[in-house]
């Protein structure tokens, strides 16, 4: 087993810069879990800690050793794709055993590796098996009982899962998850799954352009997002951004109003020095958080739009007269009626600056 650490790693391919000085601490036997917008640079980061794409600058270090120009072979990592790619002809067992084939393992050993790993996978009545007589999820779980025999310090996974579909994906990422708990190797996970990053990391690393805009824990992320990015990142449906302007400040608070959009003026606690008056900044509001208007305190006002019934949850959407669409989310099927304007309430709130930096 074996922590990881990027020193100011950055990746060119030509003049474009893709991953521009990451700095990440990965401590042994975490979960790690990069999330990011569709070419943010999730793959290549993971390929470079595999060592299939060629650091441009900064250091890879496993388990304490410096890594970054040394063969994959020799990096103690296994890697688990979106796509298994087995070998057709090959059973179960002999696509598990043949990373340990490959590398000229006794038999005896490979063959005590397969049938641990095939316990642990529950794939054990499947091993006489090729992989066309099996389900999308046993393939998967074939591939990673190839990325297990060899033992590795840390496993990669890219987008393991988003081949299956949505029954087999829950299914997958309980195992997963147990994976981890029995193994208690170090894992780094790119998804682009909510659910799954929420569930399985003990940290999520939220990139956005080849860069790092926050690491921490799930919800410590959903809480206390650092910016309007990582805040619309997280969480799902996104959070709402109301365009809003202060209007008083005291200690640690800042008064906003939007009147166009129904809001008359709520008190949002800051985090750091306090806006001045008259100040532009962004109501961050999550669909879930809004409440009945009664007793809340603060109220938008928007026409709905849409409704969306999912069965256990309902959501409205509605134009503001600002001209901003929000989502409110709300438990009663029959909350919303299109046409209709109303006044939505809401108690929690987070305020950004116009750079998106989190008041
Ligand atoms: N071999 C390459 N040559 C040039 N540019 C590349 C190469 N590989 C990747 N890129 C670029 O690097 C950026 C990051 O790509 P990457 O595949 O890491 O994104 P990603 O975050 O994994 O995206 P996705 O969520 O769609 O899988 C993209 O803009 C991509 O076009
Ligand atoms: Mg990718």
């Amino acid at each position: 087993m074996a922590g990881l650490s990027l020193q100011s790693v950055r990746k060119r391919f030509g003049e474009t810069e893709v991953i521009g000085g990451v700095d990440l601490d990965v401590a042994d036997g975490e979960f790690v879990v990069f999330v990011g917008p569709s070419g943010c640079g999730k793959s290549t980061l993971l390929r470079m800690i595999a060592g299939l794409e060629r650091t441009s600058d900064g250091r890879i270090l496993i388990g304490g050793r410096d890594v970054t120009d040394e063969d994959p072979a020799k990096r103690g990592i296994a890697m688990v794709f979106q796509t298994y790619a087995l070998y057709p002809h090959m059973t179960v067992a002999t696509n598990m055993g043949f990373p340990l084939e490959m590398a000229k393992r006794p038999k005896e050993e490979i063959d005590r590796k397969v049938a641990e790993a095939a316990k642990i996978l529950h794939l054990e009545a499947y091993l006489g098996r090729k992989p066309r007589e099996l389900s999308g999820g046993q393939r998967q779980r074939v591939a990673i009982g190839r990325a297990i025999v060899r033992q590795p310090g840390v496993f990669l996974f890219d987008e393991p899962l988003s081949n299956l579909d949505a029954e087999l994906r829950v299914q997958m990422r309980i195992e997963i998850a147990r994976l981890h708990q029995e193994l208690g190797t170090t894992m780094i996970y790119v998804t682009h799954d909510q659910i799954e990053a929420m569930t399985l990391a003990s940290r999520i690393v939220v990139l956005r352009a080849g860069r790092i805009e926050q690491v921490g824990a799930p919800l410590e992320l959903y809480e206390n997002p650092d910016n309007s990015f990582v805040a619309g990142f997280i969480g799902s449906p996104r959070m709402n951004f109301v365009p809003a302007t202060v209007m008083a400040v005291e200690d640690g608070r800042a008064v906003v109003t939007a009147p166009e959009a129904g809001l008359v003026g709520m008190a949002v606690a800051t985090r750091g020095a306090p806006p001045k008056l008259g100040t532009s900044v962004s109501l961050g509001i999550r669909p879930e958080h809004f409440v009945p208007a009664k007793g809340a305190t603060g109220a938008l006002s928007g026409k709905i739009s849409l409704v969306e019934r999912l069965g256990g949850v309902t959501y409205g959407h509605a134009l503001l007269a600002s001209g901003s669409m929000i989502t409110v989310e709300s438990r009663d099927a029959d909350r919303f009626e299109i046409g209709k304007t109303e006044i939505f309430g809401f108690q929690r709130a987070f305020l950004f600056g116009a750079d998106g930096v989190r008041l």
